[in-house]
């Protein structure tokens, strides 16, 4: 059992390993070539994995999509998401996603959902400012994509509605929409509580809201933690950095 002096040494080590992930963390959001390196290299090992047991026609789109543009998803995650969205299709409604950056994961959503509508939310111009906690380890900017380059790159799926500028939870011209899968991507507290206040009272029985980076991001965690805190709900963590919450 962990003693009181034991708990004292390891808090030092503990500060120590947050800021060697907070410093890893700046080099990769700013490295397009680290990223590629390290995300890029996972999502293709975990995706060959997938493909030695899953359906291999799903296999073949995840693998297409994944590599067409730059995504922070792994394999797994992106397994998971397409995955989420075809199984959610039954539930019909909507589905949406804040957090687009250039397209990856809104495509996986579309083709594996095929919904009625599907509202894309991101500033198109990068993240917003972080707040002083969660700016050791990500800047303004940081994965910027032009809303053209996107709106280009996902003209060839339907029903979508795209909403440039910051989420903040307030006039998101969603307000009378019910979602079946919401899947949020937004890196910071901020915007993930807004989200999550936003969108958890309009999902349909059953409906879904998953979000990446959960355990990955200590402001994200906070965001479900201070949003759960006094309801009976609780996330469901999965085994990659995603977490979801399911709507009773
Ligand atoms: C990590 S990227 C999303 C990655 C993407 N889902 C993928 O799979 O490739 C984070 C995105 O969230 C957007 N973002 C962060 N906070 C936001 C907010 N409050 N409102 C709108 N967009 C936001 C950024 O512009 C950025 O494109």
């Amino acid at each position: 059992m962990e003693t009181i002096t034991d708990i004292a040494a390891a808090r030092p080590a503990r500060a120590n390993t947050a800021r060697a992930q907070a410093a890893l963390h700046q080099i990769f959001a700013r490295s397009r070539t680290v990223r590629r390196l390290t995300v890029g290299t996972l999502a293709r090992i975990e995706l060959a994995i997938l493909g030695g047991h899953k359906q291999k026609p799903v296999m073949q789109v995840i693998r297409r999509v994944r590599a067409e543009r730059e995504s922070l998803l792994s394999g797994n995650e992106a397994f998971m998401i397409h995955s989420l969205a075809r199984t959610q299709r039954a539930v019909g409604g909507t589905m949406a996603e804040v957090g687009v950056f250039q397209g990856c994961s809104a495509k996986l959503i579309s083709l594996g959902g095929r919904p009625e509508r599907l509202h894309l939310f991101d500033t198109f111009e990068g993240l917003p400012q972080p707040d002083q906690a969660e700016r050791k380890s990500m800047g303004q900017g940081h994965y910027a994509a032009s809303l053209e380059a996107v709106q280009a790159y996902l003209s060839d799926q339907p029903n979508l509605v795209f909403h440039k500028g910051l989420f903040t939870g307030v006039d998101t011209g969603c307000e009378d929409e019910r979602f079946s899968l919401v899947h949020l991507d937004v890196d910071l507290k901020e915007g993930t509580l807004a989200c999550l206040e936003f969108f958890y009272p309009r999902m349909l029985p059953g409906g879904i809201i998953v979000s990446h980076d959960y355990s990955y991001l200590a402001g994200v965690r906070e965001a479900f933690d201070e949003y759960l805190a006094g309801r009976p709900e609780r996330v469901v963590e999965l085994p990659t950095s995603q977490a979801m919450l399911i709507k009773r």
